[in-house]
């Protein structure tokens, strides 16, 4: 079938079976086209738990479908790949975090988003790269385990006065965003502002103009005066600041790269899962309530 025909397809399947086509910032073009709603993970979240559909479509990574489950367990939630994973979310488990608060009985564990369901259980809470400054402030805690990237943790620890002890995972993405090579494109390009991701090292956020989430680079792009930006996160962010803004120009730091897991969703599996309502992702009950109880603390926070 033609680019054209499968979305066709997909959107008449999508209302027959009271579907939403839940779609993360960093997915292919012809998936936003498809999309009912496009965001960063915490706007995702929120839709999922507040959707009226039967069947939740996730174009994402595993851990944001298994949290759209967590939220709003009545609703099939389907992901496409379901190989589609995070790395980062990987390097820490729940077995670690009972660990750490042996370790360190007076803090509380904030988890990224970006962690399995088991991990988010063992949570006081959980915050995105949009609310973790937020989140960890609101806490009454003098210190906080942060996991599992090392480098919101650094970035979240510039804006507390509390102390933060960071779980030493990474995102291989963002990790690997070189200054040097930023500083150079800087130079050539005098005028173009400078949007990082806090999941990229403090060397290279210290030369952005602003550091958020993938949303957050939509939101600042379009209020802001400049026409010129170049972007430091994961490569699909570009096609979504060029789609938002046109006339704007959006360039990347050539140590950039891409996502292979959130590129693992396309249009054809999309289909196929809403043909075959496969694969289902889903979390264990009591994993599943105490994982909530985690997310409906940030979501309280934040709103
Ligand atoms: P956002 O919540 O900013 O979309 O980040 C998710 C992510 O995985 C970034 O690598
Ligand atoms: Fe995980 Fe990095 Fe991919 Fe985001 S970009 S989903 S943090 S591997």
């Amino acid at each position: 079938m033609k680019n054209q025909e499968l979305k066709d397809e997909i959107s008449k399947l999508k209302k027959e079976m009271n579907a939403v086509i839940l779609v993360h910032n960093y997915q292919r073009p012809e998936i936003y086209d498809i999309a009912d709603y496009i965001g960063d993970s915490y706007d995702l979240s929120v839709q999922a738990s507040k959707t009226n559909a039967d069947i939740i479509v996730f174009c994402g990574v595993r851990f944001m479908a298994e949290t759209a489950y967590i939220l709003n367990s009545e609703k099939k939630v389907l992901l496409p790949a379901k190989e589609s994973g995070c790395p980062m979310a990987d390097t820490v488990t729940a077995q670690d975090l009972i660990d750490l608060r042996k370790q360190y009985p007076d803090a509380a564990i904030v988890s990224y988003m970006n962690t399995t369901a088991e991990v988010k259980a063992e949570s006081d809470v959980i915050c995105t790269s949009s609310n973790a400054i937020k989140i960890v402030n609101s806490l009454p805690h003098k210190r906080v385990v942060f996991v599992p990237d090392r480098n919101l943790a650094i970035y979240v620890a510039e804006h507390t006065a509390k102390e933060v002890i960071p779980w030493n995972g990474f995102c291989y993405v963002h990790d690997k965003l070189s200054h040097e090579e930023l500083a150079k494109v800087k130079q050539v390009m005098g005028n173009a502002k400078v949007i990082a991701h806090p999941e990229c090292r403090k060397e290279f956020r210290d030369l952005a103009d602003h550091v958020c989430s993938t949303s957050g680079m939509v939101t600042y792009a379009k209020r802001s005066e400049s026409q010129e930006f170049i972007i430091g996160t994961e490569s699909g962010m570009l096609e979504m600041l060029k789609r938002e803004l046109p006339d704007k120009k959006f360039y990347p730091v050539p140590s950039g790269g891409t996502c292979a897991g959130m590129k693992r969703n396309t249009i054809e599996k999309v289909l196929q899962a809403l043909t075959s309502e496969a694969p289902v992702v889903t979390v264990p009950g009591d994993i599943r309530v105490k994982a909530k109880k985690a997310l409906d603390r940030m979501i309280q926070v934040t709103k």
